[in-house]
């Protein structure tokens, strides 16, 4: 396969790398396009955004997210999910998995094509999350640069799914604060119109939980020590107004 890698995409990778740093950090993405082909490898050799060495680069991360990867694929394709990629082929071999070039995805849209959401599009992103439900896992990264639109069904899709964990309230805690820190990009109500997907946890952890966050914005949605002392204080907080373990014993 005639791969070039991300940084010269069809969509000017070299615009999406000056926007967005985080292109491709994790797993070596290649592009294909004269057959509308991408190939994602994780390994910790591969080399990503900017020559650099995978950022979570051990062999057993690496071999953790490819089999999460696939295997959340598996769950949804068994839902028969309409969000995510069809003909998606994985070879555990060398722990890369083939799929379809899904256009620019919805970051680079908006930048590019001043794209926005419809009504519609949004409804999907709750369907989509409703899915996460049924399967039971978090998804934890559904961020712009992880969402690409299918043109032709109209269609929001969902990729990247390495970051998949089970779902439990040390999650939650951490899935709400990624869909207020990313989804709001979308619309500043989506994170709301999330909420109901999360009936699976008690109604008063998920309210309190909700106000909080809304009540303690990140000052710079792009720092990481924020983002980890945010999830970490809403951890203790809910753990100490309600009585229940969330934070893990380390
Ligand atoms: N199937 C695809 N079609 C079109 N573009 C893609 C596709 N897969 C990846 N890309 C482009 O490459 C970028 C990086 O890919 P991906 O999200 O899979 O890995 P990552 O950025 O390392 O993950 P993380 O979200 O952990 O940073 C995407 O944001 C998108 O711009
Ligand atoms: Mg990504």
């Amino acid at each position: 396969m005639s791969d070039v890698s991300v940084t010269g995409a069809l969509h000017s990778a070299v615009v999406v790398q000056a926007l967005k740093s985080t292109v491709g950090e994790n797993v070596a993405v290649f592009i294909d396009g004269k057959n509308q082909r991408v190939r994602r490898v994780y390994g910790e050799n591969q080399i990503c955004a900017g020559g650099l060495p995978p950022r979570d680069n051990s062999a057993t991360r690496q071999r953790e997210f490819y089999q999460t990867e696939k295997r959340a694929y598996l769950q949804l394709q068994s839902l028969n999910s309409p969000y995510v990629a069809r003909n998606v082929v994985f070879d555990d071999n060398s722990q890369a998995m083939t799929m379809p070039y899904l256009g620019p995805d919805l970051f680079v849209r908006a930048q590019q094509e001043g794209w926005q959401p419809h009504a519609r599009h949004l409804r999907q992103l709750v369907e989509m999350y409703h899915e996460y439900r049924l399967v039971k896992f978090f998804k934890f990264n559904s961020g712009r640069p992880n969402l690409y639109l299918d043109e032709k069904q109209d269609r929001l899709i969902a990729a990247d799914f390495k970051w998949c964990t089970p779902r439990d309230l040390y999650c939650l805690t951490h899935e709400l604060h990624m869909i207020h820190r990313d989804l709001s990009a979308l619309d500043p109500q989506m994170p709301r119109m999330l909420q109901v997907t999360f009936s699976d946890f008690p109604a008063d952890i998920l309210q309190v939980a909700y106000t909080w966050l809304e009540e303690n914005p990140l000052q710079n949605r792009h720092s990481e020590p924020e983002g980890l002392r945010r999830v970490y204080n809403l951890r203790v907080y809910l753990q100490d107004r309600f009585g229940v373990k969330i934070l893990r014993d380390t």
